[in-house]
């Protein structure tokens, strides 16, 4: 357990999936992707409550278990609005649908929607649907805590703005290469975000995805950027 003591804990599940338990005890799921995630510890596949999901994009790696756990738990899906159509069209009653530069709030936690450079493609049924622009979140906690979760992206210089509009205290940033920033990329990006932490995700879950911590810290050190990297393992949690 890595201490921060403000009543609140973030488990990494692997991948870029990540569970948020409030200082309140609500849940929110960021991503879900662990029924099929190779990365997510069995323990943690299974919830006894999600108050809400957000979804970064619409690749099945970020949204695949939508559909149940938005059936079994009733949460608030926080999304943009051609995802909130898809999983309307899905039989899910919850969504609530923002764009970028947006804010809105849910259970105690306001969500404020960002720019990433990715895809959003949906997968369905050998088709490729629209899912719209794929995007970050800026999670404001009662405490006032901000933790950016970067969703899938290439390093931008968005992210300055990100810095100067919402200074996040935590960064969930994409290290793996390939399909997004790799840890060279993500120390840019770190250096424009100047958060204390930066928990790196997007990586290990497959061979293809080779950006390690180790490699992020080497780039982080030439460029001189003082953040600390916490690398979770997927199940431990951040309190
Ligand atoms: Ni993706
Ligand atoms: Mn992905």
């Amino acid at each position: 357990m890595k201490k921060l003591d403000r009543g609140f804990a973030l488990t990494w599940l692997g991948h870029n999936t990540f569970k948020l338990t409030t200082k309140s005890g609500k849940v929110v799921l960021l991503d879900p992707w662990v029924e099929g995630n190779p990365a997510c510890p069995k323990a943690h596949k299974t919830f006894d409550r999600i108050d809400v999901m957000t979804i970064s994009h619409g690749h099945g790696d970020h949204m695949s278990d939508a559909v149940t756990f938005g059936k079994k738990f009733s949460p608030t899906v926080v999304c943009n609005y051609e995802i909130h159509v898809y999983l309307k069209g899905k039989g899910l009653s919850g969504t609530s649908p923002m764009n970028k530069g947006g804010s809105q709030e849910a259970a105690g936690v306001r969500f404020t929607m960002t720019n990433a450079a990715h895809s959003s493609g949906i997968e369905d049924g050998g088709q490729m649907i629209y899912g719209g622009e794929p995007c970050g979140f800026v999670l404001t906690l009662e405490d006032g805590t901000r933790i950016y979760h970067a969703g899938d992206t290439a390093v931008i210089s968005d992210m300055a703005l990100i810095g100067e509009l919402y200074a996040p205290d935590i960064a969930l940033l994409p290290i793996g290469d390939l399909y997004t920033m790799s840890p060279r990329e993500a120390a840019v990006a770190a250096r424009m975000l100047k958060s204390r932490l930066i928990v790196p995700a997007h990586y290990g879950t497959f061979p293809a995805l080779t950006g390690t911590p180790e490699m992020l810290v080497e780039e982080l050190k030439k460029l001189g950027v003082k953040s600390e990297v916490v690398a979770l393992k997927p199940g431990e949690a951040l309190t």
